[in-house]
């Protein structure tokens, strides 16, 4: 298995590190447009193969994607970081001109392959990804859910002072902070988790789960990497594994949960010919009007990038 992490910046390298050291696949190639900046983060991370004992090869690329050539999944994390004060929202016009052409030149090399995009505005991003891609829904996704439930998931195991591996959860939506987590589908060690937080509780770390990344990006300046780069490294051994794993991710509606033409964080099952099936919960009334608030904030964003005419 061949993996192309476009981007070698923060979320790319670190992607790219724990394809590596994970051994997910064969090959990892790198690419940036920075000269050099993509070699020299590809030959760091391969000098660590003898101490972290893996034989996954690892290929530095200054832009040139003859050398992406044959991939069987793309993570594309090009883009501009939010600085502090500046929303998701903010970077579209950027990102997704970057986005476009490098869609554009993944697929000119790689015509069958799953890409993932990790840009931001991450919804928005994804589909521009597949409006350029112009390829099979199932085989573009946006990565978000498994962070953001991520964060939810290691911010009740600091409550409970239990292993964040104990502690199951879904969260829908967009990529922010509109998103859904869902308590009700939430259980740490089988125990649904309304039976061991109290409600006060449970909504305060609701409430930062929606903020946090917005809690990195102001502790360090930029927004965060190591969580970002694993969340989508699980995703594309996901794949490449053809685990079929039940995951939250940003996914193609074509009238499920009564939605249509819109990209949204969502449970898949996700294997070797990516999104193998989109799950459907029984949502109750409450958590449907959160779900549709997140779908408005997320059409919003789509109708600035349709306007703006920078992918057609
Ligand atoms: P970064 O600035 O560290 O890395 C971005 C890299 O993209 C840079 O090295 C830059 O040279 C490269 N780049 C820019 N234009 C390019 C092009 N046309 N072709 C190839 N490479 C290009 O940023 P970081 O922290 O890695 O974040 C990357 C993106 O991921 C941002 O848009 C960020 O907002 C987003 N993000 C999304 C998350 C999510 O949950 N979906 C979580 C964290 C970050
Ligand atoms: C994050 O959630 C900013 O999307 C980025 O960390």
């Amino acid at each position: 298995m061949k993996v192309t992490v476009v981007g070698a910046g923060n979320v790319g390298a670190t992607c790219a590190n724990v394809l590596a050291h994970r051994e997910v696949c064969n090959e990892v190639v790198l690419l940036d447009i920075k000269e050099g900046y993509a070699e020299g983060k590809a030959l760091d991370i391969w000098e660590t193969s003898p101490i972290n004992s893996f034989d996954t090869r690892m290929i530095g690329s200054t832009n040139d994607y003859e050398k992406t050539s044959g991939s069987d999944v793309i993570v594309i994390t090009s883009g501009i970081p939010r600085k502090p004060g500046m929303s998701r929202d903010d970077l579209i016009a950027t990102n997704a001109g970057i986005v476009k052409s490098v869609t554009e030149n993944v697929i000119a090399k790689s015509p069958d392959a799953i890409l993932i995009c990790v840009s931001n505005p991450l919804d928005v991003m994804t589909y521009a990804t597949y409006l350029t891609a112009k390829k099979d829904s199932r085989k573009v996704m946006g990565m978000a859910g498994i962070l953001d439930t991520a964060r939810y998931r290691s911010f009740l195991a600091l409550e409970l002072d239990c292993s964040p591996k104990d502690i199951q959860a879904v969260l829908m939506g967009g990529h922010g902070d509109t998103m859904v987590p869902l308590p009700r589908y939430t259980t740490v060690g089988g125990i649904p988790v309304t039976e061991l937080v109290s409600e006060d509780r449970l909504n305060s770390i609701v409430e930062r789960t929606k903020k946090g990344g917005g809690e990195i990006v102001n502790l360090l300046g930029t927004s965060g990497y190591y969580a970002p780069g694993a969340a989508a490294a699980q995703m594309v051994e996901a794949i490449c594994k053809d685990q079929k794993r039940i995951f939250p991710v940003c996914a193609w509606l074509q009238g499920e949960y009564g939605m249509k033409d819109i990209y949204l964080g969502v449970p898949v099952k996700l294997g070797k010919n990516g999104i193998e099936e989109i799950i459907e919960l029984d949502l109750n009334d409450a958590e449907k009007e959160l779900l549709e608030n997140s779908a408005t904030a997320v059409r919003d964003v789509m109708a600035v990038l349709d306007k703006m005419d920078v992918v057609v």
